[in-house]
This record gives structure tokens, sequence and C-alpha cells, in this order.
């Protein structure tokens, strides 16, 4: 694998002010890609800067609500401000549902899980994924989920069958521009989103979760990659 494929390109990894997302930051890091880190708040994303500093990397961070659109708009207009655009773009960010009967979900509750789920990583990928085109480079990785069977969060779970869909259908949408979009299972993590039972560290999202930014040019777009078939025992980046 060539190692220095990433040097110098620029990543926006939304959702990497904790938990999986910051672990990406650290991968992409650690490969020599500059990152735009992204929270909700700019404060949130101060510890993964930190952790960062060691690396021969630029760091930019952006933040922005993603439930509101006012909130995805600005994060577009402080990556579209500096550095003006992005190489690799990971949609992680993402909360989940209540825990409840699938029948007492309200439209509100759709709405929200759809809003930062699907609708913002959308609104990135109209607002980045042209101009990749157009510079005949682009890596895509949407953070999807082997959840199954748990109706009680159907509208997270819902929404992640959207992002899968929706992948596939920007994959071939962009399939000549060398731009390839492919969907990411990081398996069932320690982390806020996780809860503490998760079957795995947070950390052994890495490597596999940068398999799909490290493809070839024209490699395997559309498809699901699953961070734990990478699982190396005992090793993440910390
Ligand atoms: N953990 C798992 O077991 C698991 C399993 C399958 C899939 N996934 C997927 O992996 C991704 C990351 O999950 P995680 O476990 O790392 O979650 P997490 O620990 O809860 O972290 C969520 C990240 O998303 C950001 N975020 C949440 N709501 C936001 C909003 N409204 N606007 C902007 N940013 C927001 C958070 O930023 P702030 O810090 O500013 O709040 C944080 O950086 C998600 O797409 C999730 O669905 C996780």
């Amino acid at each position: 694998m060539n190692t220095r494929k990433l040097e110098g390109k620029w990543a926006l990894v939304t959702g990497s002010s904790r938990g999986i997302g910051q672990q990406i930051a650290m991968g992409l890091a650690q490969y020599g890609c500059n990152v735009i880190l992204h929270g909700r708040t700019m404060a949130h994303t101060e510890k993964t800067r930190q952790m960062l500093a060691g690396f021969d990397v630029r760091i930019h961070a952006v933040a922005g609500d993603l439930g509101t659109e006012d909130g995805i708009q600005s994060v577009i207009t402080e990556v579209q401000h500096f550095p003006g655009y992005a190489d690799i773009l990971y949609n992680n960010a993402a909360i989940q549902s209540e825990w409840k009967p699938i029948f007492e979900f309200s439209m509100e509750d759709w709405l929200k899980s759809f809003q930062v789920n699907l609708f913002a990583m959308i609104c990135f990928c109209n607002a980045f994924v042209p101009g990749m085109a157009e510079r005949g480079y682009g890596r895509v990785i949407n953070l999807t989920s082997g959840i199954a069977d748990q109706p009680n969060l159907s509208p997270y779970s819902v929404t992640k069958a959207a992002v899968d869909k929706y992948s596939r259908d920007l994959a071939f949408a962009v399939k000549e521009n060398n731009v390839l979009v492919n969907y990411l299972d990081p398996g069932w993590l320690r982390t806020d989103l996780g809860g503490p039972n998760a079957w795995e560290a947070v950390e052994t999202v890495l490597p596999g979760a940068l398999v799909p930014a490290l493809l070839d040019d024209n490699g395997p777009t559309g498809r699901l990659y699953a961070a734990q078939d990478y699982k190396v025992l005992g090793q993440g980046i910390t």
C-alpha cells in the first residue's frame, strides 16, 4: 500500500470532536493528511486538535449544529473559506434516536434523525463532491451501521439504510470521475453513542476506517466496508 497517497490532501471529518470521528482524524493525520475537524461548537474540537498536535499535518476546525440549516451552511461556508475544498469527506456525525416502541416516535423524532444523519450528509456531498469530480479525485466515506432488528431505535436505523442507498446512488453519479463513494460500518464500539456495553473499543475502528480513503484511483465504489474486518488485535492509534 502506498502510505504517502494522502499526504497534503484535505479531509473533512464531521463529528471528529470525539468517538469514531476522532479516531478517523488521528488515522488520517498519521498518513500525512491535513484534517478539517468538526463539532457542534469550536470548543468541542479542541481536544482532538490537541491530540493531533504531534502530527506533521495542517489542522483546521469548523463548527455547526447539523440539526439546523444554518449550522450545516456555516460548516460549508467555513470550509469554502479555508481550505476551499475537501479531497476526502467522512460524513461521520450522527445522533441516535431515543429508545422507545416504534409506534411512539413522533414526526419530530423522525425528522430530527433524518436531518442530522442524512440531510446534512447530502448537503455536504452537494457542496464538496462536484469539486472533487472536477479535479478528478475524491473519496467520500459515509458512516452507516450494522444495526438490525432494533425497532426501538427505528429512526436511527432507517436513516442508516437511507445512507447506504444514497451512497450507492452518489457513487454511480461520479464513478467516471475517480470519486469513490463508499459506506463504512464501524462495528459496535464503546463511544457516547455506542454506549459502555458495546463489543469493541473505539480504537478498533482503525485501521479499517481508513481503507476506503486509501483506495487506489478508480477503485471500488458504492460498496460497504466493515472496519472490524481489518481489526488488528491490540492495535489502535493512541
Ligand atoms: N459507536 C457505535 O457503536 C456505532 C455503530 C455503528 C455506527 N456508528 C456510527 O458512527 C458515527 C460516529 O458515532 P460515534 O459512536 O463516534 O458517536 P459519538 O461518540 O456520539 O460522537 C458523535 C459525533 O457527532 C457529532 N454530532 C452529534 N450531533 C451533532 C449535531 N447535531 N451537529 C453536529 N455534530 C454532531 C458530535 O459532536 P459534538 O461533540 O460537538 O457533540 C460528535 O463529534 C455515527 O455516524 C454513528 O451512527 C457508531
